[in-house]
């Protein structure tokens, strides 16, 4: 048996996420009109034997309630939210767990991070894990050498894929090779996460014992509980013959800001041509508004049949109301948003109950990159009519009259 472990986090993280972290935990945020967390989770259900899947967070039960019993159901696997009373790390949060974890005896342990976007190779990982025979797989893609910084960077034997060495976000540049925070493992994982954490108690009671300055032990005193799964495990392991890297020549990207989420969003909209058609609109028929590339809308929403709702990468959430005429490129619509006559929106996220008046127009240049590349409306915004708003991050509850550009509206 196979078991799935997928790291959400907790509300202390996401902070660049904001404003639409305000309202909905970011794992829960709609990525191609499903929650974030929904794309690696329907990639599990390609695992053979697969007899679990855990979500472990500190975001409160309640929040996840709801959509873990609606994908146990429709997965027909159960799926469980696992809370942590305070973050642990990503690799002490699955220590944590390691009794529920292993409740089914599996041999191997999937681990995914939830704010990651690709197409997710597991079946392809477990064979070639099980080919390589060590303790641990990893998910690695080549990135620009520019960005490799900002992520675990790493060297692999090119010929039997062991991971050689590994640095947690350098400060100079190692390699292009980077973690993808998706990885393969067998239940030994477990010892070599307790290692690290006696390994930590004894210093400690070192520290304890030795009547040396107090100031300085405490600085440097991580909780023995609080172990991370790169620094702490990836690095002193890399080299050892025990982790084996995995490389996907596919899409991948790291979801840490809204802008980046608007770009995935359009990424798992493509993803859904081959592999969930009956998910995108197809705007055939007089009368059904235009439609034009991959765009996503919620069997609740009503959308005006003079509307041009002209794709590709168009996402809208329930309970939306499109008016006549209303223009839609590049943009996830959240919840009862309503927009009324000739709006126009591209290159945006329009947070939830929010509303745009008559020939309004919200729209920004499509950096995905750039902190203003893309405008954000927080819940109820209104935009007035004929009002447009450029480049620009509106928290919640404003009211706009006048028109802005390259502004955060606090
Ligand atoms: N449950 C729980 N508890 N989850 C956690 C905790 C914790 O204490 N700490 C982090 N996570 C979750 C995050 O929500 C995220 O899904 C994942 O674990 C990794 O988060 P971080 O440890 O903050 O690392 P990162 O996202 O900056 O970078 C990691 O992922 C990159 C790929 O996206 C690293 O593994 C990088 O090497 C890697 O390139």
């Amino acid at each position: 048996k196979v078991v799935a472990v997928i790291m959400v986090g907790g509300p202390t993280k996401g902070t660049r996420f904001r404003p639409l972290s305000f309202n909905t935990p970011k794992p829960l945020f709609p990525l191609a009109g499903q929650p974030m967390v929904h794309h690696p989770i329907s990639a599990c259900k390609r695992i053979p034997n697969l007899a679990q899947i855990f979500l472990i967070g500190f975001y409160d039960e309640k929040e996840f309630a709801l959509y873990v019993s609606s994908i146990s159901n429709e997965l027909r696997v159960p799926v469980r939210y696992l809370k942590e009373d305070k973050p642990h790390g990503s690799a002490g949060g699955l220590y944590h767990f390691r009794n529920l974890i292993m409740e089914d005896s599996p041999s191997h342990i999937f681990l995914l991070n939830c704010d990651v976007c690709c197409n997710f190779p597991l079946p392809d990982m477990l064979e070639a894990h099980k080919r390589y025979g060590g303790m641990g797989t990893m998910l690695v893609v080549k990135v620009s050498a520019e960005s490799a910084n900002q992520f675990g960077t790493l060297v692999s034997d090119p010929v039997t894929n062991e991971l050689l060495h590994y640095t947690e976000k350098p400060e100079t540049f190692v390699s292009d090779l980077i973690n993808c925070g998706v990885y393969i493992f067998t239940p030994d994982v477990f010892s070599a996460i307790e290692d690290v954490s006696n390994d930590r108690e004894d210093r400690a009671n070192l520290r304890r014992l030795s009547s040396i300055d107090i100031s300085t032990s405490t600085r440097t005193n991580i909780p023995t509980d609080f172990v991370r799964l790169d620094q702490d495990i990836l690095s002193p392991l890399s080299g050892k013959k025990q982790l084996y890297t995995y490389e996907t020549m596919d899409y991948w990207e790291q979801i840490k800001t809204p802008g980046i989420s608007l770009k995935c969003s359009g990424l798992y909209l493509a993803q859904f041509r081959l592999t969930s058609p009956h998910l995108l609109a197809s705007g055939d028929g007089t009368r059904s508004a235009t439609v034009v590339g991959d765009v996503f809308v919620h069997p609740s929403a009503k959308v005006h049949p003079t509307a041009k709702v002209i794709g590709p990468n168009v996402s809208i959430s329930a309970n939306v109301r499109v008016g006549p005429g209303v223009r839609l490129i590049s943009c996830i619509i959240l919840d009862d948003v309503e927009l009324e006559d000739n709006a126009i929106v591209i290159n945006s996220i329009v947070g939830w109950k929010s509303s745009l008046g008559r020939w309004s127009r919200v729209q920004a240049d499509g950096d995905y990159n750039s902190k203003l590349g893309i405008t954000i409306l927080g819940e109820s915004v209104v935009v007035e009519q004929e009002v447009v708003v450029v480049n620009s991050i509106v928290l919640p509850n404003k009211i706009l009259n006048v028109s802005v550009q390259d502004e955060i509206i606090l």
